[in-house]
């Protein structure tokens, strides 16, 4: 794996990239987290993602400790070191950069005034994207029995390094089968989002998503799929939605950073639509790629 990693103010290895067992990110998970990527070689919407890397460690009393600016030359900087790592390997390639915060190194207590130095780790690794025949033949997810965290208690909406629930919830997909995503319903037992992705429904031409306050991450990818389908003309609205309207959907995708837009076409042993990727996904995923490749050569 040619990744390389900036560690608190050092471009390492993957073998010297180590942390203290005394960070709290380390102890107690106490840390926020974002994944970037490149279109083109160019970071898409750091702009986004830096905004809710900070939103994220103000809801756990954490300061990232540095401007934007300057964070995003850290990230250019690693992205800089594992191209030259990787060599000619690395031409042509897209990257991931998954930019970590913790606490920081500091006493054995909770008390974030006794860890007053916030840890900063940038991992940049190739991105290997999905093969094409899972955008042309859709995927299988499981609806799970994990309930997506409460928000009164560690907040979807946190991206946080905390993802023991979310782990619980992919572990659960997979001890059923090969599922490749796992839906967590809320409290409520209302759809709130997979393990690692947002969750859509197509129903009678309109594109649905669970609502915030279902409790979920406001996923990037998310807000820019309702965007381009906007752009494309298709209407888009965010919902309460419950078992009865996935099963009776037309169409179902989920969109993350690395995965873009992945048709669903089946849940359990249920198939979704007709079990093939529908025609709005297939649209929404062109316009999706091409918006996306424009938007980062922009910067
Ligand atoms: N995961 N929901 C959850 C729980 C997630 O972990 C993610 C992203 C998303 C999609 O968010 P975005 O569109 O901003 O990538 C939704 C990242 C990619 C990860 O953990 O690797």
């Amino acid at each position: 794996m040619s990744a390389v990693a900036y560690v608190n103010g050092r471009i390492c290895s993957p073998q010297d990239a180590t942390i203290s067992v005394f960070d709290h990110g380390f102890l107690y998970g106490e840390g926020v987290y974002e994944v970037l990527r490149t279109y083109g070689g160019e970071l898409f919407l750091v702009d986004r993602h830096f905004r809710r890397l900070r939103a994220s460690a103000s809801m756990i009393t954490l300061d990232v400790g540095m401007a934007d600016s300057a964070l995003e030359g850290i990230v250019v900087e690693t992205m800089a070191a594992q191209r030259a790592a990787a060599g000619a390997a690395a031409q042509g390639h897209e990257i991931l950069a998954r930019v970590l915060v913790t606490r920081g190194i500091g006493e054995m207590n909770y008390d974030p005034s006794k860890s007053p130095h916030p840890s900063l780790v940038v991992i940049v690794k190739p991105l290997v994207p999905l093969p094409a025949s899972t955008y042309e033949r859709g995927v299988a997810v499981a609806l799970v029995s994990v309930v997506r965290n409460h928000p009164a208690s560690v907040d979807p909406r946190i991206k946080s390094n905390n993802l023991l629930n979310n782990v619980l919830a992919m572990q659960e997909a997979l001890r059923r089968g090969p599922y490749f995503e796992a839906i967590l319903r809320n409290f409520r037992g209302e759809l709130s989002e997979c393990s690692q992705s947002n969750l859509f429904l197509v129903t009678d031409g309109t594109v649905r998503t669970p609502a915030l306050d279902a409790g979920l991450l406001a996923g990037i990818t998310r807000e820019f799929v309702e965007e381009v389908a906007v752009d494309t003309g298709i209407p888009t609205v965010d919902a309460v939605l419950r078992d009865d309207d996935l099963f009776g959907a037309d169409e179902a995708f989920l969109t993350s950073t690395s995965k873009e837009i992945v048709p669903i076409v089946r849940v359990d042993d249920r198939v979704i639509g007709g079990g093939r990727p529908g025609p709005i996904t297939l649209r929404l995923l062109d316009a999706y790629r091409r918006t996306a490749r424009a938007v980062a050569g922009r910067r």
